[in-house]
This record gives structure tokens, sequence and C-alpha cells, in this order.
């Protein structure tokens, strides 16, 4: 039985807010910096995927849910930006760390907004989903993107 897609979000939410605090205490281009980083930009990165297409897909065809969804699929764009960049970045500077800094304000302001705000007009919009059809397509999705992104990688090592 598949819990209702508030209580699968929240979940992932929480694993981030923990991999953004232990990231946080991390220093240069450590491998335990590496492997929480990665662990951290693979999943937000299928959670955000999965939660347009499945959560914010739903909200976004009702009349009173479709502000609340545009506003955060931009949040989601702006977001991605900063992950990529710091993915795309040297980790031992003292800069990388700066600007995990404003990647981890944004994206917890981001998940606090989902948690308190959207989740209510969601309830009042979209119902309880209480047989988890949602979730079910929320996780169908992000276990795709999972796979892509191991995919990707292992192209990665073999070129
Ligand atoms: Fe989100
Ligand atoms: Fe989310």
């Amino acid at each position: 039985m598949v819990k209702p897609i508030y209580d699968v979000l929240k979940t992932d939410h929480d694993t981030h807010r923990d991999l953004l605090e232990k990231l946080s205490q991390t220093e240069g281009d450590s491998p335990e910096r590496q492997i929480l980083w990665r662990k951290f930009y693979c999943d937000v990165s299928a959670h955000a995927a999965a939660e347009e297409e499945s959560f914010y897909g739903e909200l976004i065809t009702t009349e009173k849910g479709q502000p609340r969804a545009r506003h955060s699929v931009a949040e989601h764009k702006e977001i991605d930006d900063i992950l990529q960049e710091l993915n795309d970045t040297d980790m031992s500077p003292p800069g990388w760390l700066l600007r995990f800094k404003t990647l981890r304000h944004e994206y917890e302001h981001h998940i606090d907004e989902e948690e308190e705000e959207i989740f209510q007009r969601a309830h009042k919009t979209i119902g309880e989903d209480e047989n988890g059809e949602i979730a079910r397509e929320f996780l169908t999705r992000k276990n795709k993107e999972r796979e892509l992104e191991t995919q990707k990688a292992e192209g990665a090592l073999e070129a």
C-alpha cells in the first residue's frame, strides 16, 4: 500500500534536509563531500522532475492551484541552475561552500513553502490522495529518473 503523495514528498524533503545539514559540515574536495553531494544532487533532481509530473501536474489543472504550481515549477528551475553550477564547479575552494549555502537557503525555503502552503492548497483542490494514486505516479517517474542518472554516470565512466 502506497502512502498519500503528501507523506511521500515529506519523507523525501526530510532526507534532503538531512543531507544539506551533513554537507554543510564537509570540507574541500573530500570523498565525504563528493558522496553526499552525489546523493543530494541525484535525489533532488529526480524528486523535482517526478513532483512536476505527478503532484504539480494535478495541481496545475485546478483554477485555485495553478498559480502555486507555476510558482513552484519556476523555483525548481532556479534551484536546478544552482545545482548544475555546483555540480560543475571544483569543490576545493571556499567559494563552493559559499554557493552551497545559497542553494541550501533557497531549497529549504522551497520545501518549507511546499509543506506549509502548497500542501494545504492541494488538500482543498486535488484532495487527500488516500489510495496513493498520485504517489504511485511520483514513485514510478522518480525511479525512471534515477535509472537515467545511473546510465549517464556509467556512460561517463566508459567514455
Ligand atoms: Fe519542489
Ligand atoms: Fe518537493
